[in-house]
Formats: C-alpha cells, structure tokens, sequence
C-alpha cells in the first residue's frame, strides 16, 4: 500500500477551509492508504504560544481529529513534539536547502509582515521542518490545502537534491489538493483565504461553531448584486459558497446552477449553511464524547508516537549513515 502523510497545527479549533481542504480528504485517504498523520505543534511556536492555552489546544486537536474521522484501527495520528526524529531530520535538511530558497516562500514573506515583532529563525526554517515531516515517513501522498503547495515542492526539491548527492534515501511525495475546498475563501473578503487569524469572526466558520452562529454568517456572506448563482469570474463570493456547497453535497457547479436557477441568494445562502449545519452535525456529537474523556485520548497519543517513532528511525538511520556519522 502506498503512504499518505499529512499534519495539521494545533493552534485553536479548525476552520471550515482547514475541513474541506485538508481534513475531509485524511478522513476518505484512510480507504485506499496507509495513513499517518500528526499535529504539528512544533511548527506551531514559530507564533508565540500562551503555555496553557498551547497545552489544551493540543489535546482539543487531538480530540477534534478523532471526532472527524481519523480511525486508529487504521491509521497512525501522533503529536509531532513526541517524535524526537522531527526535529533531527529538520536540522540535517536545513544544512541541504539554500537560503535563497526558504526567501521564495511567500508564507514566510506574508507572516513575517503579519508578525514584523518576531520574526524568528524558525519561521525562516518552517518549510525544512515541514521536509523532515513528509520525508521521514516516505510518504507517497500529502493531502493539503492550496496554500501548503509551495512547501510540498520544496519538500520534493530537497528529496531529489538529496538522493541525488547521496543515493535513493527518500521517495519524492505529490501532493493531493481537492478539487473544490483547496481555498476555501473568507465570507468576508473573498480574495482572503479564509483563516483563523482573522481579526472579522465573521469571515470564518470553525469546525465548532454552533448552528445558529454558521447560519448567521452566511447569511451575512458577501455577495454580489447580480443575485444570481453562477459560477463566474468576478463573482468571488458566490464562486467561494459554490465551491463550499460542492465540496459538501459532491454536486458540480452545473448541477448547482440548475439547483438554484431562478432564485437569489436569500435562498442559496441558508441552503449552503444546512449542508455545512449537516456536515459539522455528528462531528461536533463525538467530539463532545471524546473531549471528555482525557484518560483516553492520553493512551491514544501515548500509544501511537512509538508507532511514527518506529518508521522515522529507520529513515533517519540511513539518512545519518549516508552522511557519514558514526553510529553509536
Ligand atoms: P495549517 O495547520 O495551516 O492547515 C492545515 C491544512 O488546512 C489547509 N487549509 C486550507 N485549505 C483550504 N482553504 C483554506 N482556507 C485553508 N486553510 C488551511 C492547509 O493547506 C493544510 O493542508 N505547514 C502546515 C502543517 C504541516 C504539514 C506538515 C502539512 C506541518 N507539517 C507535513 C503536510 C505535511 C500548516 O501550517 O497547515
């Protein structure tokens, strides 16, 4: 079976453009792939952390993905600062990717004008991070939204340089980028990807929102005044709640147009939200289970860090030999 790998960071509940770019594939993957897939809490410091805010976003993420669907019957889910090889692969890849390159990243250019007071070696570094991630497991396939591509290909670039110096160490992974929800826009700007760190609660849905509150903000979804659903250029909002309402029911933009044909938007809205309502609906049921029951999910994330452990070593092993460091 070929290797899916995939994280997510563990910096506050996730968003709607985190489920339908990222999180729904992980869950559907599990069918086809041998999964494994992480919170990524050590990229989540390059932005300062409160510690006991940190802590309990950790283990509500943790909860969270389980209440999504990631199935340990199945799949491996761990908590990337449990596996020491993360952060020693990281330093090895650093020392094989050039400056000029990590200087590309336009993450790394918008969040260093976002955070102009830190911006820390490790918010430069975060892409050889993200490398050590991806390349420690051998993954085949990285599911991730649009936003993360940029890191992918530099994921492979520094796999082919590698091997390339060396010989065959890692497998060079693809991404796998949905067809709708790959950028799930703001409901507020819909240029803007949508986005926790928005400073408008209304531009995004979380994962967690109640019913009431994901009604309400569609509702207030901006739009256009042609009040018509159609998928078109210039038409950002209501291309942004197509491809949300697609993403969801499976329908195609076509289907969607007939669906709506002669309606405006006070009846295309409310049904977007139903469909996301319904969607979040058994989500949020488990998730309310699972967080109650710490004990529990500490004997799921204890038992599966030496689970990734046991798979990483073995890259990082050859990688280290390959070198030329002594073993111990
Ligand atoms: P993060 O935590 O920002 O986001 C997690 C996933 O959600 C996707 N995503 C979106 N997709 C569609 N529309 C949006 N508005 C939207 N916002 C976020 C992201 O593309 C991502 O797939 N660096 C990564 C985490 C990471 C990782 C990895 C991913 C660390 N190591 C190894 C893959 C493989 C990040 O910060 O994602």
């Amino acid at each position: 079976k070929k290797r899916v790998l995939s994280m997510i960071q563990p910096t506050g509940t996730f968003t709607l453009g985190n489920y339908l770019g990222a999180l729904k594939n992980f869950v559907r993957l599990q069918d086809d792939y041998e999964c494994v897939y992480a919170l990524a809490d050590l990229h989540a410091i390059t932005v300062r952390q409160e510690p006991a805010a940190f802590r309990k976003n950790i283990l509500e993420a943790y909860a969270l993905m389980l209440a999504i669907g990631i199935d340990l019957k199945r799949s491996v889910f761990f908590i990337q600062s449990q596996v020491a090889e993360h952060a020693q692969l990281a330093w090895v890849l650093n020392c094989y990717t050039q400056f000029g390159e990590l200087s590309r990243m336009t993450q790394f250019k918008d969040k260093s004008q976002k955070h102009a007071d830190n911006i820390n070696a490790g918010l430069f570094t975060y892409p050889c991070l993200m490398a050590a991630d991806i390349l420690l497991y051998q993954a085949d396939y990285v599911p991730i939204g649009a936003d993360q591509k940029q890191h992918l290909e530099l994921a492979r670039n520094v796999a082919e340089r590698f091997n390339g110096l060396y010989s065959p160490t890692f497998t060079v992974p693809d991404p796998i980028i949905a067809k709708h929800g790959a950028r799930v826009m703001s409901l507020q700007d819909p240029t803007k990807k949508m986005s926790k760190s928005d400073e408008n609660a209304n531009g995004f849905i979380t994962v967690l929102d109640d019913p009431d509150t994901i009604m309400r903000k569609f509702k207030r979804a901006v739009t256009d005044s042609e009040a018509c659903v159609r998928f078109a250029e210039g038409k950002d909002g209501v291309n942004n709640l197509m491809g949300i309402y697609s993403s969801i029911t499976g329908r195609s933009m076509e289907e969607i147009e007939r669906e709506f044909d002669g309606k405006g938007y006070g009846d295309f809205k409310p049904a977007v939200a139903e469909a996301v309502i319904e969607e979040l609906r058994p989500i949020q049921e488990r998730y309310r289970n699972l967080i109650a029951d710490k004990a529990y999910l500490e004997q799921c994330y204890r038992e599966n860090a030496p689970k990734a452990q046991a798979i990483a070593r073995r890259t990082l092993s050859k990688v280290m030999k390959k070198i030329g460091y002594l073993p111990l």
